[in-house]
């Protein structure tokens, strides 16, 4: 188990880090996730050992490592940018730190298979230049390189940032399955939502230095505790003052003092010849506007003057031609937030 307790990290005068606190779990794949300059790289770097705090402590499975050195935290990391040595090939890349150890040579070669397996490294490209792989064969190295060092922790900061979007979506796949066959305490860093709500056991939110909400995927994303999570993660519509005044005429009990939210896939639309189905509000709708993505499409909705995303099914789209429209929708599907941001029961 990791634990932050109390860490403040400052560059210069800047608190990058006010008071962070966090518990991992043994085995888990948790990630940090939030936009440019939240901090997940300070958290990451203060656990590997690069970044001293200024105060609070880390402890890894009990022990204080907080002023211990990098090398000595049992943490193998891969960078954005792999690192790799572009003049060596894969094999003398992946056992680079073994032999800085000086290990016998026989274990040296025995345990770069083992890692190169478990990335799976076929033989052939063990003896490859680095510069002769495509970019998603570097970053296996690049864990094989981590993993050879039988290390007790793993941490990523943004390693498929550099990749184009359909390789990021393999090698996210890829990555949580050599996780998981390993079973090693990973700790990833991304600013990407889908990319943590796909790979993740448990995600911490990071906003300016601040965590927001832990949680698993499921939670944050539907359990949002705070408006930052819930802007921050997926398509979200702000209610309009207009539309939260027709829906209390219809029994809801949003306050006009609250935010208000609904995710565009828990609005449905109806035509007015449709018969009226679930959902207990509704709201006038015309539909402005349409754009087919494949297995959904979204809808862009005037409601009494102001527009909301609508997702639907494809398949389901047909129906909205012309005419009047509904949108129907659940008052359990809204999200309300105080003035501080924080969250508060409707009902
Ligand atoms: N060496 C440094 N000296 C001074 N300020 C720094 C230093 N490194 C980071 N910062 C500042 O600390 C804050 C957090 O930086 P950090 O690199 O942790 O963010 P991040 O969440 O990893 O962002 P990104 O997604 O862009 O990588 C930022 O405001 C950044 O400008
Ligand atoms: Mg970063």
């Amino acid at each position: 188990m990791i634990t932050f307790e109390n860490i403040k990290v400052v560059y210069d005068e800047f608190v990058a880090i006010p008071d962070f606190n966090l518990e991992i779990h043994e085995g888990e794949f948790f990630s940090f996730l939030g936009p440019s300059g939240c901090g997940k790289s300070t958290a990451l770097r203060t656990l590997a050992g690069f970044i001293a705090p200024t105060s609070g402590s880390i402890r890894i499975d009990g022990k204080d490592v907080t002023y211990a050195h990098a090398s000595k935290r049992g943490i193998g990391m891969v960078f954005q940018n792999y690192a790799l040595f572009p003049s060596m090939n894969v094999r003398d890349n992946i056992e680079f730190g073994l032999k800085m150890q000086k290990l016998p040579k026989a274990e040296i070669s025995e345990r770069a298979l083992k890692a190169a397996r478990q990335v799976s490294l076929t033989d052939e490209q063990l003896g490859k230049q680095i510069s002769e792989l495509s970019g998603g064969q570097q970053q296996r190295v690049a864990i094989a390189r981590a993993l050879v060092m039988e290390p007790s922790i793993l941490l990523l900061d943004e390693p498929l940032s550099n990749l184009d979007a359909r390789l990021r979506k393999q090698l996210r796949v890829q990555l949580k399955e050599i996780q998981s066959e390993v079973g090693i305490t990973t700790v990833y860093v991304t600013h990407d939502q889908e990319e943590a709500l796909s790979m993740s056991d448990r995600i911490a939110v990071l906003n300016e230095g601040r965590i927001e909400q832990v949680g698993t995927p499921t939670e944050l994303y539907e359990q949002s505790e705070t408006e930052f999570v819930c802007n921050f993660l997926g398509e979200v519509n702000p209610l309009s003052d207009a539309q939260i005044h027709e829906l209390n005429n219809q029994g809801a009990r949003l306050s006009p003092e609250h935010s208000h939210y609904i995710r565009p896939e828990r609005l449905t639309v109806q035509s007015d010849s449709m018969p009226a189905a679930g959902g207990d509000l509704r709201l006038p709708a015309t539909i402005i506007g349409e754009s087919y993505l494949g297995d959904h499409t979204v809808l862009e909705v005037d409601a009494m003057d102001t527009s909301l995303r609508v997702n639907v099914p494809s398949r389901d789209r047909v129906a909205f031609n012309g005419r009047d429209h509904t949108l129907v929708l659940d008052d359990s599907a809204i999200s309300s937030y105080d003035a501080n941001g924080r969250r508060v029961a409707t009902r």
